[in-house]
C-alpha cells in the first residue's frame, strides 16, 4: 500500500516537473571552454538553477538564471564557463528548489591542434520542418509528415545537427502579430517526439522563409525584428549578425568551418527584376552588401579543408524555378569572381528549401566545380521534380535525388590533405536513400 502511495507521489512530482519544463534542454554550442544549454519553463516559474560535474567526479558547480522569467514564453540559455576540454559533464536543473528529472550529459571538444591531426566526425542536416496544427492549417491533406524522423536522428552519433531553415512554419494566424511568433516556435519547439534529438547533440541553426515570415519573405517584412528576437531566443546560436542585423554566424568543428548565411534580413523582394538594361540589377540583393562583405572577409581568413556555405535557398541550379541565388546575378556573380581571385579552396554549399535532396555541380572554367548539396524536407510535404522540367537537370549528380522525408548525415574523414567529404541521405527510419562523396583535392584550385 505504501509502495502504491510512493509511486502515485512520485508520477504526481513528475508530471508537476515535466509542465514546468516546457521544452529542452537542448544543447547549443559546445566548444573547448564553454558550453550553452537551453531551456524553455512555464509562466509559474520563478527560479531556475543549473548544476553540472564532470561526469567522472567532482564538485558540482551551481549556476543561476539571472534573466527575467514569468512571461508568456520563457525560453532561457545557460553558458556553462570555464570547462575542460574533451571532458564529459552531467547537468541537472533545479527550479522552484527541487531538483527535475530532466538533465543530461555532454563532451566538450577536444583540444587537437597542433597535437593530432584534424578528428573524424560526423553531423546531420536537413531543412523543413512543419508540425500540424489542423485548427490553423490550410484544409486538406496535412501537410506535415511523420515526424519519428526526429528519432531517427537522435539515434545517430553525431557531433551535432545543423538546421538549414523553415526550421518551423509560421502561418498566416501566426506572422501578423508578434504573439503568433512566440507561440509558434514554442509550439514546435515543445513537441514530445522532439526531446531526445534536442539533449543529443548540440544544434545550430539559420533561418529560410517560413521560420522568418510570411512564404518568400524579404526585407520588408516589418515584424523581423521581433522574428529576429524569437530566433535568437529559440536558438543560442555562437553570434546573430552584426550590428543588430541578421542572424549570420560562423561555426567551426575540426577542420571544417560552415559560414551560416542569413538569406531574408537583407533580402530585396523575388519580383525586382534580376536584370535591368541588360546588366544584374545591383539594387537586388539576397545578403546584402554587409553579410557579402562579413562572408567574403571570413572565406579569405579561414583555414579550413572543407568550407561549408550554409544558405537556405539553392545557389547552383540553374534550372531551379523556386528562390535561387542566380535570380539575384550581382551576388551571384560577386561571389563567383571573389572565389576565383581570392583562390579559396574547398567550398561547398549546404541548402534547403526545395522539400526535395539532391547535389548539384557547377562547373567553372580554369578551376574546380562549385556543388550544392540540398537537404530538404525533415517533415513538410515532399515536392517532388520528377515529371517537372527539371526531372532531367544534368547538373544533378546520378543517385543524389531523393523524393521523400530525409535527413543528411555529413562525414568529413581520412588523413591530412586527402580529407573526404561524404554526404549520406537517409530516411525516416535511418535508411539509406542517397549518397555523394568527394576529396579535398577535388576542390582545389589548380
Ligand atoms: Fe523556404
Amino acid at each position: 500500500m505504501r509502495t502504491l502511495a510512493g509511486s502515485i507521489l512520485f508520477l504526481l512530482l513528475f508530471q508537476v516537473c515535466r509542465s514546468q519544463v516546457l521544452a529542452g534542454p537542448m544543447l547549443g554550442p559546445v566548444e573547448l571552454r564553454d558550453a550553452r544549454i537551453w531551456l524553455e519553463v512555464a509562466p509559474s516559474v520563478r527560479n531556475v538553477q543549473l548544476s553540472f560535474s564532470p561526469k567522472n567526479g567532482g564538485k558540482p558547480t551551481v549556476v543561476g538564471y539571472q534573466g527575467a522569467l514569468g512571461k508568456a514564453y520563457n525560453p532561457l540559455t545557460f553558458t556553462l564557463a570555464n570547462l575542460e576540454p574533451a571532458t564529459t559533464y552531467a547537468y541537472s536543473f533545479i527550479i522552484d528548489g527541487k531538483r527535475v528529472p530532466q538533465g543530461g550529459t555532454f563532451t566538450t571538444k577536444e583540444l587537437w591542434q597542433w597535437r593530432r591531426p584534424a578528428p573524424d566526425f560526423s553531423f546531420l542536416t536537413g531543412s523543413c520542418s512543419y508540425v500540424n496544427e489542423p485548427v490553423y492549417d490550410r484544409p486538406g491533406k496535412p501537410y506535415g509528415g511523420d515526424s519519428s524522423i526526429f528519432s531517427a536522428m537522435a539515434r545517430e552519433k553525431a557531433a551535432f545537427t545543423m538546421w538549414l531553415g523553415d526550421n518551423w512554419y509560421y502561418r498566416e494566424v501566426d506572422y501578423f502579430s508578434p504573439s503568433g511568433l512566440w507561440y509558434r516556435a514554442h509550439r514546435d519547439r515543445s513537441q514530445a517526439i522532439l526531446q531526445p534529438l534536442l539533449k543529443a547533440m548540440p544544434h545550430y541553426a539559420i533561418w529560410d522563409d517560413h521560420d522568418y515570415g510570411p512564404n518568400d519573405a524579404d526585407k520588408s517584412y516589418i515584424l523581423k525584428e521581433e522574428s529576429r528576437n524569437v530566433f535568437r531566443n529559440y536558438w543560442p546560436n555562437p553570434s546573430f549578425g552584426e550590428n543588430g542585423q541578421g542572424i549570420y554566424t560562423l561555426v567551426s568543428y575540426g577542420d571544417v568551418d560552415i559560414f551560416l548565411m542569413d538569406d531574408r534580413w537583407f533580402r530585396s523582394s523575388n519580383d525586382l527584376p534580376a536584370e535591368v538594361d541588360g546588366k544584374p540589377n545591383a539594387a537586388k540583393r539576397m545578403w546584402g552588401s554587409q553579410e557579402l562583405e562579413w562572408l567574403k572577409n571570413a572565406l579569405a581568413t579561414s583555414r579550413a579543408t572543407f568550407k561549408l556555405i550554409a544558405t537556405g535557398n539553392q545557389t547552383l541550379n540553374l534550372m531551379s524555378s523556386a528562390e535561387c541565388l542566380q535570380n539575384y546575378p550581382i551576388e551571384f556573380n560577386e561571389l563567383q569572381d571573389f572565389l576565383r581571385r581570392q583562390k579559396v579552396d574547398g567550398v561547398i554549399f549546404l541548402t534547403g528549401d526545395r522539400h526535395h535532396s539532391e547535389v548539384i555541380r557547377y562547373d567553372r572554367p580554369g578551376t574546380y566545380p562549385l556543388y550544392d548539396v540540398t537537404n530538404s524536407p525533415f517533415t513538410s510535404g515532399v515536392s517532388k521534380v520528377t515529371g517537372t522540367k527539371e526531372e532531367a537537370n544534368s547538373a544533378r549528380i546520378a543517385g543524389t535525388l531523393v523524393e521523400a522525408q530525409n535527413y543528411s548525415r555529413v562525414t568529413v574523414s581520412g588523413p591530412a590533405k586527402a580529407r573526404r567529404l561524404g554526404v549520406e541521405f537517409r530516411g525516416i527510419h535511418g535508411e539509406l536513400l542517397g549518397q555523394w562523396s568527394i576529396s579535398e583535392t577535388e576542390l582545389k584550385t589548380p
